[in-house]
């Protein structure tokens, strides 16, 4: 596991969007991992710098997402799939029918949840991009989660709906279920970066950098993949000096 510790997020956005750039000028018809959350969008706002400035093109990206609330509709402000337009692809000259988000709206949900899985199987992701709950967790795959697990249908912890609850007017409109990819599927990116930024994260860094691998802990399995950069703020790496 490689770390890079930078001054703040700003730093932290560059740094990442730079190894994006580098990826896709490197591999145009990349297939990327995308994520959703804080600490993405200054990430996405760099790499539509570079798109509006000419070094890069998504005309033959293909990305897949993490995860998705369950029955939510696509054009909630809420949803992730109207997060990822409204953060990067609206803004990039990706083909709509190369973004992939899980849905799971509707009916016969289990459904979807094998064909996205099936989806995944079928390509190899060259470079995922991450972030990490408080308590560790990656995509929706809260602590406890079996390593071996691959996309599901997981019910949000009231904690996590809690957490989540600012997003909305009431704690009932925030989704109880999600899609997500489960931890095998992250783990067969061939290439990782996960960012982490503030304060509030700095036990977590701590917990992430010496810890045991356990599934208590789900993102400490990182440390067993070959290609993982983890991109730090100060703030979050202070209990680490
Ligand atoms: P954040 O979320 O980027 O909004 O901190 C990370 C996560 O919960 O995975």
């Amino acid at each position: 596991m490689k770390v890079i510790v930078v001054k703040n997020y700003d730093e932290m956005s560059k740094k990442a969007a730079e190894i994006f750039i580098e990826q896709l000028k490197n591999k145009p018809n990349s297939i990327l991992g995308l994520a959703t959350g804080g600490s993405p969008v200054g990430t996405y706002k760099e790499l539509i710098k570079a798109y509006n400035d000419g070094q890069i093109s998504f005309k033959d990206v293909q990305t897949y997402n993490l995860d998705e609330y369950c029955g939510i509709d696509i054009n909630h402000p809420q949803s992730y799939y109207y997060f990822m337009h409204d953060n990067l692809f609206n803004h990039v000259d990706i083909k709509e029918e190369n973004v992939h988000i899980p849905s799971a709206r509707g009916e016969n949900i289990a459904k979807q949840c094998e064909d996205y899985n099936n989806a995944l199987h079928s390509v190899e992701i060259d470079i995922q991009l991450l972030g990490i709950g408080s308590n560790g967790h990656i995509a929706f795959n809260e602590p406890g989660t079996s390593f071996e697990q691959e996309t599901f249908i997981v019910e949000l912890t009231d904690k996590t709906r809690q957490d989540n609850k600012r997003f909305f007017n009431s704690i009932d409109e925030v989704p109880t279920h999600a899609m997500t990819m489960g931890i095998k599927n992250i783990m067969q990116a061939k290439s990782i970066v996960m960012l982490i930024s503030g304060a509030s994260k700095k036990e977590t860094v701590e917990k992430l950098l010496k810890g045991p691998i356990t599934e208590s802990f789900p993102a400490s399995i990182l440390h067993n993949h070959q290609d993982v950069t983890v991109i730090i703020d100060e703030e979050a790496y202070q209990n680490m000096k």
